[in-house]
C-alpha cells in the first residue's frame, strides 16, 4: 500500500509517497481503509520540524503526516467491541485523550506530530482512537472534523455559549469557519474578520451578523466595540497569537472569554499587558483540540442539526503537495481536503 511520509525535517520536498507493507492488526485494533483527509495550519509546519513539541519528524523520522482523516472499517481485531466491518469512522486527534482533563502523556499521542498520522491508504488504530462519523456526512466532510471542528466545538462549549451571546472569530480558516457555523447553530451573534471582502461575503452567506476587513480596518477591535455598543463580545476565537492578542483582549466584554487557539501571526515576540485581563476580569483559556468525548458530543449535534462543514477545495491523494501549497497560500475559506 501507499503512504506519505516525511523522511527528514527539511521541508515539503522531504515528504514522499512510499510503498510499504499493510499494517498489522492487534487484538484491539481497527483497520481503516482511508478515503479522505483534511489539512490544518499545523500540518504546514510539520515537514520542516517547525512544530511546537513532541515532534517525531525531528526525533525519530520518518513521520506519516496528518491528524485528520476518515474512512471505512475493513477489519477488526478479536477483542474489538466498539466497531464492526463497514462502519464509517474518523481518527481522534489525541489518540489517548478520551475524556476528562488533558495531561502530558495524552499530548504525546497526537496523530501526525508526536506519532504517525493518517495520510496512508490504510491505517490500524486502537479502537479507542476512533469515532463513528455523522451518518449524513461524506468521507470528505467527516475528514474535516477531528482538529478544526473539535477545537471550535471545545471553545464554544467550554464557554457555555448561550443563544443571544456574541462571538468574534478572527479570519476565515478552518477553525474560524467552524466557530462561525457552530455559534450560529447555538443561536449566537457572530462578528468575523478577514483580509478579503470576498470571503466576508461568504461568511455573511453562512450567517455572520457583522464582518470586518482587518486589512482595511487595522483597529478592528474598536469596530467590534462600536458594533456592541461599547460592551465587547462574550467569546473571542483567538487564532492570531502575538499579533492579535492585545486587540482581542480589548474586543472582549468585561467578564468575557478569550480562547487562545492559534499563532497565525507567529510565536510570541511581545507580551500584552496583564492589566487588561485583570481589570476586565477576563477568562483567558488555552484550547488544545479536544477529547474523544467532546468529538462525540459534537457529532451528536452535527447529526441532529444536519450540519455540513465548509470544504473550500479537494485535491487527489496523488496531488498532496498541491494541497499543502494551496493551504499555505491562504486563499481558502474553511477546509482543504484530500480524497482517494
Ligand atoms: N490550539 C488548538 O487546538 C488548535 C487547533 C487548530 C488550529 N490551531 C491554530 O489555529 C490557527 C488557525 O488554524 P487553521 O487550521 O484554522 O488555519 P487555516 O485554515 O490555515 O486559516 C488561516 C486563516 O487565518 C486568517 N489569518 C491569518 N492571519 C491573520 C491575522 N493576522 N488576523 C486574523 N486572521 C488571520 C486568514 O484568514 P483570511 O484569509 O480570512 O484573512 C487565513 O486564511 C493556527 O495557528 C493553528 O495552528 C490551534
Amino acid at each position: 500500500m501507499k503512504r506519505y511520509q516525511i523522511n527528514s525535517p527539511s521541508g515539503l520536498d522531504a515528504m514522499q509517497l512510499a510503498e510499504v507493507d499493510e499494517p498489522t492488526l492487534g487484538p484491539f485494533d481497527v483497520m481503516v481503509d482511508m478515503k479522505a483527509w483534511s489539512l490544518n495550519y499545523r500540518d504546514l509546519g510539520m515537514p520542516s520540524g517547525g512544530y511546537y513539541r513532541n515532534d517525531k519528524v525531528k526525533k525519530n523520522p520518518p513521520l506519516v503526516p496528518l491528524s485528520d482523516g476518515a474512512g471505512e472499517v475493513i477489519a477488526v481485531g478479536d477483542s474489538v467491541t466498539r466497531f464492526k466491518v463497514g462502519d464509517r469512522v474518523a481518527g481522534i486527534f489525541f489518540q489517548n485523550w478520551l475524556g476528562g482533563e488533558l495531561s502530558d502523556p495524552q499530548i504525546s499521542s497526537a496523530l501526525g506530530g508526536a506519532i504517525d498520522g493518517l495520510l496512508s491508504e490504510r491505517v490500524a488504530l486502537h479502537e479507542d482512537g476512533l469515532v463513528h462519523t455523522p451518518s449524513h456526512l461524506s468521507f470528505a466532510e467527516s475528514a474535516t472534523l477531528p482538529c478544526a471542528g473539535v477545537t471550535a466545538w471545545q471553545t464554544l462549549t467550554l464557554g457555555h455559549l448561550q443563544p443571544g451571546q456574541s462571538v468574534l472569530a478572527l479570519g476565515t480558516g478552518g477553525v474560524s469557519v467552524f466557530a462561525l457555523q457552530f455559534a450560529k447553530m447555538f443561536g449566537a451573534r457572530v462578528i468575523i474578520t478577514s483580509s478579503s471582502d470576498e470571503k466576508l461575503t461568504q461568511a455573511r452567506a453562512l450567517g455572520a451578523n457583522d464582518t470586518i476587513n482587518y486589512k482595511t480596518c487595522p483597529n478592528w477591535h474598536e469596530r467590534v466595540l462600536e458594533l456592541t455598543n461599547g460592551v465587547g463580545v462574550d467569546n473571542v476565537i483567538e487564532v492570531g497569537g502575538a499579533g492579535t492578542l492585545e486587540k482581542s483582549l480589548n474586543a472582549a466584554r468585561t467578564s468575557g472569554r478569550v480562547s487562545l487557539i492559534g499563532v497565525l501571526t507567529g510565536m510570541p515576540a511581545q507580551n500584552p499587558s496583564p492589566m487588561m485581563t485583570l481589570f476586565k476580569r477576563l477568562t483567558v483559556q488555552g484550547i488544545y483540540v479536544g477529547s474523544r468525548d467532546m468529538f462525540e458530543a459534537m457529532n451528536r449535534a452535527i447529526e441532529v442539526n444536519q450540519f455540513h462543514p465548509v470544504i473550500d477545495r479537494t485535491f487527489a491523494f496523488e496531488d498532496v503537495r498541491s494541497a499543502y501549497q494551496y493551504l499555505g497560500g491562504g486563499k481558502h475559506f474553511g477546509k482543504v481536503v484530500i480524497e482517494r
